[in-house]
């Protein structure tokens, strides 16, 4: 699985969006204290770095160690390796330091569909605060640009789709069949997440490598199949309006929050 995302952690930094400063305020406005937020699957810690500006200290986890390579440094935030091999046990020594009842805020951002749910949520009972703690998790799917680019990117989603992992499905339905076994507040809660938008200036060059970014690229090349082959390059390059131009742009996402 990391081996996944080893493959793609040098364009992925500058490829993914980074999430709205709202998100990060309203999220710590549901928190009583401040001090330690968790965001697992952190990548190069695009959420991690939000975080940093309302939490004391930030734990951000990977199980890539590449990922974490081109992580963004911020003075606030620690990166930490995590192998798939580490027990429960150990994850509360390096998360909480060996304390349960540690964590005010766990995030993971578009990522959460790639766990093991049972044995991630069962940890983070034992880590989040109690009470107040909170867990958010969400991701994004459809890129919205305009009426001639929005089809072409949904065939080029559909093309991906024998070469995605089977737990993309819950990304693809927008979380609402993910397991999310915890009280919602807010807007949100199991079956019903919430929906937001997250608005991006964005390049000719910033799409493709958006788009090289996507987990199934890698995957299908190895099967000979090249999903961005010079002809797809060039329709996508037809419905954005040219090369050169740099258009606003809108992913949209979903957010499951709750707590224990
Ligand atoms: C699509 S990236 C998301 C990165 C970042 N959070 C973001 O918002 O762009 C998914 C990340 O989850 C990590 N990941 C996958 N399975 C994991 C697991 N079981 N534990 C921790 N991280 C995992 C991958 O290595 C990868 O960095």
């Amino acid at each position: 699985m990391a081996g996944l995302f080893d493959k793609q952690a040098e364009v992925y930094s500058e490829a993914r969006p980074t999430y709205p400063k709202e998100w990060y305020s309203k999220l710590a406005g549901l928190t009583p204290q401040h001090s330690l937020a968790w965001d697992v699957g952190t990548g190069n810690g695009q959420a991690a770095l939000g975080l940093a500006e309302h939490y004391e200290q930030v734990l951000a986890s990977d199980i890539s160690e590449s990922q974490l390579k081109h992580a963004f440094q911020h003075p606030r935030v620690r990166y930490i390796h995590t192998p798939m091999s580490i027990s429960e046990d150990e994850m509360v020594n390096l998360i909480g330091g060996g304390h349960e009842n540690s964590v005010d805020l766990v995030t993971v951002a578009e990522a959460v569909h790639w766990f093991d749910l049972p044995k991630f949520y069962s940890l983070v009972k034992r880590l989040l605060r109690k009470p107040g703690g909170t867990i958010a998790v969400w991701a994004y799917n459809k890129l919205l640009v305009s009426p001639d680019f929005d089809p072409v990117f949904n065939h080029f989603r559909e093309k991906c789709i024998p070469f995605q992992n089977p737990n993309l499905i819950y990304i693809r339905e927008n979380y609402r069949t993910l397991p999310f076994p915890f009280e919602g507040v807010g807007l949100s809660h199991e079956g019903e997440p919430m929906t937001l938008e997250i608005p991006k200036e964005m390049s000719f060059q910033g799409l493709m490598r958006m788009l090289k970014s996507y987990s199934a690229v890698p995957t299908a090349k190895d099967q000979g199949v090249d999903l961005l082959s010079e002809e797809v390059i060039k329709e996508f390059q037809r419905v954005w309006g040219g090369h050169d131009l740099v258009r606003s742009v809108k992913y949209e996402a979903f957010m499951l929050v709750g707590k224990l």
